[in-house]
């Protein structure tokens, strides 16, 4: 078992690359499939997820190759159109096979993913559009089996969904017809993918906007290069972690646009932000106000940047509120945050926090990918030694955690037990 040993303390100080983002470079592995060819794919973070997902398209019968962040994809020969229960229960994510293999193959048996750490998180949007789309979805032995070529219509998701978004605008790049996605996720990772599919051939509009219409491919075009945009959310991390821990580091390899609510939120702190073309120059002493903060869909303050943030406001001048809009059950990181001294409680969605002087080092463990950040940044931000343990999670999403804070001056190492 591996755990991380943080001594914390150090400032952070200088540059940092963020790598290719997860949530964007997920979808698009699966999207390879629907047309049959040969994509190669940059920037694509080494992650445990990514690892999976790759699994998971061999299993399918597609030949991946990966190096040097280069993901090389032949979809030729896959014919079988199903993703295991070992692997979907490992990853939700493996649910984006669903809409590809249904494009394909009018066919698909994808394991239903059951709960996880934050509560139940169905997948109804999913197959309620499916449905629309006059595909025949059943449940059979815990495997959503559906049938049929999707047909197009208008598809109207009452709240808005990543995955929903993703699995439906896949599915509809080879309908019968034109598909309207009404009420769609707006998030710099399903703009990627649809740019990925207007690659492959489809007409989209409306890309990052709530309306998106789709008319299917016409003209496949099988072979090409894409490359991942940066991971917003590690971005995030990293401005986050020099804020509460201070320091003056340089984030590079970003796109600033996609963190706009998470900028203006340091800002009101006045957290020092210097925003360049591809980068950002963060200065902290590590000294700030608290202020409230509320989750949203894009592009709003994201769901997967509140328990950094609660680290953050654990040691703020003052109290704040953080409320949870996206995942009621989000908040398996404050037992944790409390074992480091945060003086937190949680009444349902709504996390009050009272800052405190210091925070202290303790023994401490992960519960899911961004709880585990939130650990690091706390125990980076203490005096004294920190054991972080069950970090199978963090390596789902961060690629070379420890490497990247020690670049940065931290004292975080890596060990087996
Ligand atoms: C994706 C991200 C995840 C992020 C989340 C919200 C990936 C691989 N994961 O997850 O990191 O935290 O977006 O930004 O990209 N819902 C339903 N029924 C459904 C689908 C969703 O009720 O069929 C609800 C969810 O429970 C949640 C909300 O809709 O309350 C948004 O979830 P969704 O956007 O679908 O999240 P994911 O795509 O699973």
């Amino acid at each position: 078992m591996e755990k991380l040993i943080v001594i914390g303390g150090n400032r952070l100080d200088g540059e940092v690359s963020v790598s290719g983002s997860k949530n964007a470079v997920l979808p698009i592995m699966t999207a390879t499939m629907i047309v049959p060819g040969n994509y190669k794919i940059n920037n694509v973070p080494n992650l445990r997820d990514t690892q999976t997902m790759i699994k998971l398209l061999r299993i399918i019968g597609a030949k991946v190759d990966y190096f040097d962040k280069t993901l090389i994809i032949d979809t030729i020969k896959c014919d079988n159109p199903s993703a295991p229960y070992e692997l979907v229960k490992t990853m939700r994510a493996s649910f984006y096979v669903l809409g590809p293999l249904l494009a394909r193959f009018h066919y698909s048996k994808v394991s239903l993913p059951g709960g996880c750490a934050w509560g139940p998180r169905p997948v109804d949007f999913h197959i309620k559009a499916l449905r629309e789309m006059n595909v025949k979805v059943r449940l059979d032995k815990g495997d959503i089996i559906a049938e049929g070529q999707p047909h197009g219509g208008d598809i109207i998701f009452k709240k808005k969904s990543v995955g929903a978004t993703g699995n439906i605008l896949m599915a509809s790049v080879k309908a019968m017809n034109e598909t309207n996605i009404i009420n769609a996720a707006k998030e710099p990772e399903i703009v990627a993918l649809g740019d990925f599919l207007i690659k492959l051939g489809a007409d989209i509009e409306g890309l990052g906007t709530d309306n998106i219409r789709v008319t299917p491919i016409k003209n496949e075009n099988n072979n090409f290069e894409f490359d991942v945009i940066p991971d917003r959310i590690e971005a995030g991390t990293f401005m986050i972690a020099a804020a509460t821990v201070g320091g003056n580091i340089k984030i590079k390899n970003i796109d600033p646009s996609h963190l706009d609510a998470v900028i203006e939120l340091l800002k009101g702190i006045n957290i020092d932000i210097t925003i360049n073309q591809n980068s950002f120059i963060i200065k902290s002493d590590g000294l700030y106000d608290a202020i409230d903060m509320e989750t949203s869909e894009y592009p709003g303050f994201p769901t997967d940047l509140q328990a950094q943030w609660m680290a953050m406001m654990s040691k703020a001048k003052g109290d704040s509120i953080i409320k949870e809009n996206i995942y009621n059950d989000r908040f398996t990181h404050i037992p944790e945050l409390l074992r480091m001294g945060a003086n937190i409680k949680l009444k349902n969605e709504t996390a009050f926090i009272k800052g405190i002087e210091e925070i202290f080092p303790a023994p401490v463990m992960c519960t899911d990918i961004r709880a585990s950040a939130a650990l690091v940044i706390s125990a980076l931000a203490s005096k004294g030694e920190s054991e972080i343990s069950r970090i199978y999670h963090i390596d789902r999403g961060y690629e070379g955690i420890e490497q990247k804070f020690s670049k940065l001056g931290a004292n975080i190492k890596r060990i087996s037990t």
